[in-house]
């Protein structure tokens, strides 16, 4: 699973680059003839493997993001050989579409996918800029098309991100402004192709209702990735992960309480994967801390202050017999 993809065997290993060689790249790998040397200029396995290595479970999604990064390389060799690309324009169609249930690592996901488009130099800067319709969309006439291109400005040379993006089609309103700004994005899709990657995100359903009647934006969208809900076990590793990284960890009896919680709230409405996995951590920690506030005259040790107790998890109302 963590097997590199693009070890082949046999290969010299690619000479360490020191420098990031991010801001570099886009010219460096302009000379490159073999996937090792784009790989070793642009640095770009470092990201996949931290990808591989930092996020639990997405086994598909991780695979689809190496299959494109393993287009993009290829790309890259073929346009140093200077063989013509499909069609006219000379950068390849790279815009997305995540979808998946709330909390599944989309937008964690969509700034591995940045890093990895600005080092192998497919868009000058790699910076996400996250908007939903209200950014786009202004509420009285003329002020749809300033709002756009005023967030396409601050885009370009990175990922334009846009969660929930069938908000923008609201076909019950006839002269409704969400229209304007997918003409303007359908525009800047093709035109600008070279330097701005649109991610559209949101629930499947949803998104393949926008896309029967936005046939354009349908048709312009080049890889459409699938985010699954994570399984009890998978949660469970993301908490731990994520209270390791604020320096925490579960104490005795901890783990199983958190599991017992995670079968409750995964029944529960409005469960939202691993964001809910974060917000029951945040008041874990929250009753942690009154926990130990309560006992004024105690010396604290770093054990004290950096473990979870079952009595933290415990006290959610998830487990109250009327929880709702
Ligand atoms: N596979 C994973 N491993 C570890 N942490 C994860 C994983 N997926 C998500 N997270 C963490 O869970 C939180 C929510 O993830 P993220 O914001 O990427 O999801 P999303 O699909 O964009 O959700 P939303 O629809 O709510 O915006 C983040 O804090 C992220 O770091
Ligand atoms: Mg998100």
């Amino acid at each position: 699973m963590t097997t590199p993809l693009y070890s082949i065997p046999g290969a010299p290993q690619p000479a360490a680059v020191a420098a990031p060689a991010a801001a570099a790249a886009g010219t460096a790998v302009d000379g490159a003839r073999t996937v090792n040397e784009v790989l070793a200029v642009s640095q770009v396995e470092a990201v996949m493997d931290e990808l591989d290595r930092d996020l639990i479970g997405l086994a598909p999604v991780k695979q689809r993001i190496r299959d494109i990064a393993a287009l993009l390389v290829i790309d890259k060799l073929r346009a140093n050989l200077g063989l013509a690309r499909e069609g006219r324009s000379s950068a390849p169609s790279l815009h997305m579409c995540f979808t998946g249930n709330p909390g599944t690592g989309k937008t964690t996901v969509a700034l591995r996918i940045a890093e990895i488009l600005h080092r192998l130099g497919y868009v000058r800067k790699g910076h996400v800029v996250s908007v939903t319709r209200d950014d786009l969309v202004g509420q009285y006439i003329g002020h749809t098309a300033p709002k756009t291109k005023e967030v396409l400005k601050r885009a370009m040379g990175g990922v334009l991100f846009i969660d929930e993006a069938y908000y923008l089609y609201r076909p019950e309103n006839e002269r409704d402004y969400g229209q304007e700004a997918i003409e303007i994005l359908l525009q800047v899709m093709e035109n600008n192709r070279d330097d701005l990657v649109v991610i559209l995100a949101g629930y499947k359903d949803r998104m393949d209702t926008f896309f029967r009647s936005n046939p354009g934006m349908s048709s312009r969208i080049a890889h459409h990735i699938d985010f699954p809900d994570y399984a009890g076990a998978e949660l469970l590793q993301i908490a731990e992960r994520m209270l390791a990284g604020q320096h925490y960890r579960f104490g005795d009896g901890a783990r199983e309480a958190f599991a017992e919680y995670l079968e409750r709230r995964m029944r529960q409405p409005h469960f939202a994967n691993a964001r809910s996995v974060r917000n029951a951590l945040d008041r874990a920690r929250l009753r942690a801390a009154s926990r130990l506030f309560a006992d004024r005259d105690r010396v604290l040790t770093e054990a004290d202050l950096t473990t979870i107790m079952p009595a933290d998890i415990l006290a959610s109302r998830v487990f109250q017999a009327s929880a709702s």
